[in-house]
């Protein structure tokens, strides 16, 4: 249920970096119904090519790897030449795996960072001349792992914490120029790849549900609504702001002591 109205987005040029699929792809998709110019990238064509069909409304797909500079610079500035400025930027674009540390090579590591952390520096850097001053929103996707830290996730727990300051730092830099920049913290989403991997088995799946107090997984639109919410101007004074979206799972175990056997 949306508390959206239809045309809400109506004129705004939108991108989404990681937009090619799961809770990107939600909100590229949730942007263009509410009538956003939509554009997604990734590092896949293809993939980027069916997203953009997917999402229909005249979106655009682009293939870009995060991790390049003045590749994703590039991408940004055809969205401009052919919209533009920019009023939504949204870096959402990660990759994880489960390991242990002492079974993680340096490169594990920095694969990981290089792609949530110095990828959502790439792309908020990159846009910063290509968005509307005053009125650009700009959102990254971070993680609980940023604050509770989380075993077999040394590298995902670095590169969202660093996302949390990149987003505070920006918001500080750029607010004088009417420019927000927030994040928001996904718990633990049904039908992902990231759930995929961390929750590979029923029975893990099982286990994480009973400890969050709304005792489920979120969905991908469930994020979507945060996403719009924080770009439109209900949000208008809301900036270097993390946006828990995820059941009250941070709280902590949600089990009654009686429970916890
Ligand atoms: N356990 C330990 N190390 C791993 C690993 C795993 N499961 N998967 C990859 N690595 C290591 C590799 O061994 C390599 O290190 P090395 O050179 O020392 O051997 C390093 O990570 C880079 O791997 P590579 O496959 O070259 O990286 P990539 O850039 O092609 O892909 C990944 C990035 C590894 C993050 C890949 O899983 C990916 O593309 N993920 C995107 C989708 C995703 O993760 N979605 C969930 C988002 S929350
Ligand atoms: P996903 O479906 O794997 O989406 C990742 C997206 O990023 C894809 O579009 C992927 O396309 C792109 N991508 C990956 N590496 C890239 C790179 N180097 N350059 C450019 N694009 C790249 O993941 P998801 O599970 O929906 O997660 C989306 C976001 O939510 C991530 O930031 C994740 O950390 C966060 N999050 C997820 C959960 C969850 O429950 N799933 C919980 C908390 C936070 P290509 O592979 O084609 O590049």
């Amino acid at each position: 249920m949306s508390a959206f109205k239809d045309g809400l987005l109506n004129g705004k040029v939108a991108f989404v970096a990681g937009g090619t699929s799961g809770i990107n792809l939600g909100i590229a998709t949730r942007m263009a119904e509410l009538g956003a110019k939509v554009a997604v990238a990734g590092r896949d064509p293809e993939k980027a090519q069916r997203a953009a069909a997917g999402i229909g409304r005249g979106a655009v797909g682009y293939s870009t790897d995060v991790r390049d500079y003045a590749a994703t610079r590039a991408v940004m500035e055809q969205i401009v030449n052919a919209w533009g400025p920019m009023d939504i930027v949204v870096s959402g674009a990660a990759g994880n795996f489960l390991s242990p540390a002492a079974g993680l090579s340096a490169n594990g590591f920095k694969t990981v960072v290089d792609i949530d952390l110095l990828g959502t520096f790439n792309v908020f850097r990159g846009c910063y001349d290509l968005i509307q001053k005053p009125g650009a929103s700009l959102i990254a996707i971070t993680a609980g792992q940023a604050v509770n830290p989380m075993m077999m996730q040394i590298h995902a727990c670095a590169a969202k914490a660093g996302i949390n300051q990149v987003i505070r730092v920006m918001a500080m830099e750029w607010g004088p120029e009417g420019v927000r920049v927030n994040g928001i913290s996904p718990g633990p989403i049904a039908g992902t790849e990231g759930m995929a991997r961390l929750a590979p088995n029923p029975e893990v799946t099982k286990a994480l549900t009973g400890r969050i107090p709304l005792r489920r997984f979120g969905e991908i639109s469930e994020i979507a609504e945060s996403a719009v919410f924080l770009c439109s101007e209900s949000a208008a004074y809301i900036t270097g702001t993390i946006l828990d979206c995820e059941g009250g799972s941070q709280l902590g175990d949600a089990r009654s002591p009686f429970e916890r056997s």
